[in-house]
């Protein structure tokens, strides 16, 4: 049973006022069913570009674009009532300019009806968040790992290792804060960095491979139920192995299809009674 009595969706402001009061429990989802057996458990939900690799078996995260990002948006938001969704900016859709950031959210926003966008980007973004929450898009920013810069970080690798390295990123969540965003994720950064960033900012800190000191946490849902092959990464813990459920529900079918034990009459039309 869901530990939430609220019937209305979490809003943003909801999810700022939970900072020092309770944690934030959010994961992703891309589809309708994976999001409607996600939202009475969760505060949020995002729809993360992480579907390039997860969903769609891309290398990375840089190819998806913003009609693919807001087709995925849309199936989540149909398919919830209570988490508040946020929709990931691809790659290429909003560094330009602040105005074409603002002109690919509103696409994603209009077509979906998610509730905010999230943007990679340490404080170079910062004008950018300022632009798009002036005109009404809330803003949950994402320092740290980020995957769309893999390119300039040599990989996916955990930051903010070296003092000099550490001041950047506290200095972009800040800078974030700064300009309006609701919301800062901290993304494989060393933990008492990922701490005192929660310690420092007035809005909420959403960590994965961060800090259990964060204001709330995330992960992507498909690593959580044993869905994502071997590659785990390993700041997921595994909850369930939903994976084997499904492998052997399927044997069984195929095996049922096989012997001719499906389908049976019950699953027929127009069967003549003897
Ligand atoms: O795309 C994604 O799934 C993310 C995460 C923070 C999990 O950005």
């Amino acid at each position: 049973m869901s530990i939430h009595t609220q019937t209305a969706r979490i809003s943003v402001p909801q999810i700022m006022s939970y900072k020092g009061q309770r944690k934030i429990a959010a994961l992703t989802a891309y589809t309708t069913p994976f999001a409607r057996l996600l939202d009475d458990s969760l505060d949020m939900i995002l729809v993360g570009d992480s579907t390039a690799m997860v969903g769609y078996g891309l290398p990375d995260t840089m190819s998806i674009t913003v009609t693919q990002m807001a087709a995925h948006a849309a199936a989540v938001v149909r398919a919830t009532r209570h988490a508040c969704v946020m929709v990931d900016m691809p790659f290429g859709s909003y560094q330009q300019s602040a105005s074409q950031a603002f002109g690919s959210a509103a696409r994603m926003l209009a077509a979906s009806g998610a509730d905010g966008v999230k943007l990679e980007g340490g404080e170079a973004l910062a004008p950018t968040t300022r632009f798009l929450v002036e005109r009404g898009v809330p803003v949950l920013a994402h320092v740290g790992l980020m995957p769309q810069y893999k390119n300039t970080m040599g990989g996916f690798k955990a930051q903010g290792m070296t003092d000099a390295a550490a001041d950047r990123i506290m200095q972009d969540a800040l800078a974030h804060q700064q300009a309006g965003a609701f919301a800062v994720v901290l993304e494989g950064v060393a933990e008492g960095l990922a701490r005192r960033i929660t310690r420092s900012l007035d809005i909420p800190t959403i960590g994965i491979g961060a800090s259990p000191d964060c204001d709330g946490q995330i992960l992507v849902t498909e690593d959580i139920l044993g869905l994502s092959g071997s590659r785990i990464p390993r700041f997921a813990k595994q909850f369930a192995d939903v994976g084997a459920v499904i492998r052997q529900a399927v044997e069984q079918y195929a095996t049922e299809v096989r012997a001719g034990a499906f389908p049976g009459m019950e699953h027929c039309f127009g069967v003549k009674k003897p």
